[in-house]
């Protein structure tokens, strides 16, 4: 029998500073009128010049270690989903490793863009599921203000930093119920940031900022996400009626909107937070996540459909069975009646 997992914390950061469309009309040709037309953004985070995808990836799992009320000496593992690394490597899931003192799990990172978080879920919920580990620390977090272009008018206006984490532990009740996830390297030229890497046009100026055909990932995005649900929607063995919210990558409120309307689901079953965090790749769904949660949108039971897509290209979604956040107890002992004595 496979081990089912839950979610026991879930944790949040975003930089203090913030960047409102306003703010981007004097660095380029812009309107807060397009951008929130258009995207839906209203104004994203910027990290400070000391922080990086590892330091804001701490932050956030320190909100969910606590609560989780688990000590980061007892995790297991750590997998940190990133485009935006502090450097080529050491990976950030050990610098974050480091930083929480978290002495006995391993730690790697993950690259598939937007699909990072998701696909690190996925891959800590099958190290549960063998009963390889008890508790994983998943992250997303992102610097993508240092990969913009900032006088590219086509990218600058719809991303923005942050970092979610959960800790997924070993449970009775919860937990994944399907995922899928899906590429096509072909679609490579349409959304990319070349370098620093190892190809040699990586190391191109014009390379390393990300790059964008937007019409046609606003195409692929729509289908992508729709037909991503569907099939892990069968792979549950559940209806389309069954989604009680769907958490989806927060790139852009049209996406998202076009999305639950070809699925048929009222708009209000989808998490929105992109107008104050514009897109922030790996790290949107974990924090739509805790979002969800601060305003009690999760419930015992829920199906949750996590979907997302991004540069790659890449695709997945994942239904989630939700269970309560905070500690994993054990089952109460059963209560016997005591016998009166004496009188
Ligand atoms: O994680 C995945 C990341 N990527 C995405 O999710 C991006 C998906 N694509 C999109 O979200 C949309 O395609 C955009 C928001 C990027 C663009 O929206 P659109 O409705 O597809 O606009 P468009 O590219 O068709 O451009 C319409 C017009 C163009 O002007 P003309 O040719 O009609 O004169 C653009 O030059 O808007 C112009 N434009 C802008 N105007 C003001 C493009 N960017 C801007 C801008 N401000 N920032």
């Amino acid at each position: 029998m496979t081990i089912r997992s839950r979610i026991s914390g879930i944790g949040k950061y975003v930089p203090e500073r913030v960047l409102t469309n306003f703010d981007l009309e004097k660095l380029v040709n812009t309107s807060d009128t397009w951008i929130q037309e258009r995207t839906g953004v209203r104004e994203r985070h910027i990290a400070a010049d000391d922080e990086t995808a590892s330091s804001m990836g701490i932050l956030a799992a320190q909100q969910a270690l606590a609560q989780a009320e688990v000590s980061p000496d007892d995790l297991d593992l750590i997998i940190a989903a990133t485009t935006s690394p502090d450097g080529m490597f050491p990976a950030i899931a050990s610098r974050i490793q480091d930083g929480l003192g978290a002495n006995h799990a391993g730690a790697f990172d993950i690259n598939a863009a937007c699909v990072g978080f998701l696909s690190a879920l996925a891959t800590a919920s099958q190290f549960i599921a063998t009963g390889t580990y008890q508790r994983i620390l998943v992250i997303g977090s992102e610097v993508l203000s240092r990969i913009i272009d900032w006088n590219d008018r086509n990218t600058c206006v719809l991303f923005g930093d942050g970092a979610g984490a959960v800790v997924l532990e070993a449970a009775e009740q919860g937990g994944p119920l399907s995922f899928v996830l899906h590429s096509d390297g072909s679609g490579a030229s349409s959304l990319y940031a070349h370098g620093p890497c190892s190809a040699p046009n990586g190391l191109e100026a014009d390379g390393y900022f990300i790059s964008m055909d937007g019409r046609r990932i606003f195409k692929f995005a729509v289908q992508a996400m729709e037909s991503a649900i569907r099939e892990a929607i069968d792979k549950a063995g559940l209806d389309l009626s069954d989604v009680d919210l769907m958490i989806p990558h927060q790139a852009n409120l049209r996406i998202i909107k076009a999305t639950a309307k070809a699925l048929g689901l009222p708009p209000e079953r989808a998490m929105i937070n992109v107008d104050r965090y514009g897109n922030t790749s790996s790290a949107s769904i974990p924090m739509a996540l805790r979002e969800a949660w601060e305003q009690d949108r999760l419930h015992e039971g829920d199906r949750l459909a996590m979907v997302t897509f991004g540069g790659g290209l890449v695709w997945g979604a994942m239904i989630f069975e939700w269970s309560a956040v905070g500690p994993v107890r054990p089952k109460a002992a059963p209560v016997h009646a005591t016998t009166a004595s004496g009188s």
